[in-house]
């Protein structure tokens, strides 16, 4: 099955993504995930890639396209995946189809998570990754057992540079102008499920899970 997570910053598409790689088996292709270790590795994509994530906007599209057309090839991509943060605006949508065309593939769900504005910020803020393995923590939502440390892996924690109040709201402001249209896309083919993501973490899974198999 080949889906899509969709929703604002900090709807909970990684988190929920994570449940569902752990019970399916089929990869998160998530292009955040991919782009910060570009970023970490200080590849020439990271490079031109930093300016963009760190000011909370879109990062070109014919960057993540490419790196999208890229990581689609691997040997575990071709089973079903999960795409979480991509596509991001219709022309990426557009070119989505196309790299999917070459493959005799096509998307079978759009799962979008809605979220009001007012608990995005306090789900971002809050959040906190696990350097080494990307584990993700909410400070008081999903708090690890020992401050600062990774329950999966015992890596150390942090906090992403766009994850405070100031970014979130130009992150919100890109998604209102450019990601939420690629939803009307979707909804023309009838593959669109929206799912209240507000409440409990394993609530939102059921919900989203009912959806998936309906
Ligand atoms: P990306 O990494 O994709 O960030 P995002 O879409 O802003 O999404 P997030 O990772 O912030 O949130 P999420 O929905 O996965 O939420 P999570 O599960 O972590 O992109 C970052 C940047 O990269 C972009 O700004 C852009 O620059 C660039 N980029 C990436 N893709 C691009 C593309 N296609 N085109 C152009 N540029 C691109 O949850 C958030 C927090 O809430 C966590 O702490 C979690 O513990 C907590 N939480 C989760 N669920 C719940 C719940 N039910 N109740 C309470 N807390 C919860």
């Amino acid at each position: 099955m080949n889906l899509i997570f969709f929703g604002p910053p900090g709807a909970g598409k990684g988190t929920q993504a994570k449940k569902l790689v752990a019970e399916r088996g089929i990869p998160q292709i998530s292009t955040g995930d991919i782009l910060r270790s570009h970023t970490r590795e200080g590849t020439a994509l990271g490079k031109k890639a930093k300016e963009y994530m760190e000011q909370g906007l879109l990062v070109p599209d014919q960057l993540v396209i490419d790196m999208v057309d890229d990581r689609l090839g691997k040997p575990d991509a071709q089973n079903g995946y999960i795409l979480d943060g991509f596509p991001r605006t219709v022309g990426q949508a557009v070119a989505l189809d196309q790299l999917l065309g070459k493959r005799d593939a096509e998307i079978d769900k759009v799962l979008v998570l809605r979220v009001p504005d007012e608990k995005i910020v306090a789900r971002v803020v809050g959040r906190r990754m696990c350097k080494a393995c990307g584990s993700v923590f909410h400070l008081e939502f999903q708090p690890p057992a020992v401050q600062g440390v990774c329950d999966a892996c015992g890596g150390e924690l942090y906090q992403r540079t766009d994850d405070t109040a100031e970014k979130v709201r130009v992150r919100l402001n890109e998604y209102a102008h450019n990601t939420e249209p690629v939803a009307a896309y979707y909804k023309q083919r009838g593959i669109v499920a929206e799912i209240d993501g507000v409440g409990d973490i394993d609530a939102i899974y059921q919900r989203l899970t009912s959806a998936l198999d309906e």
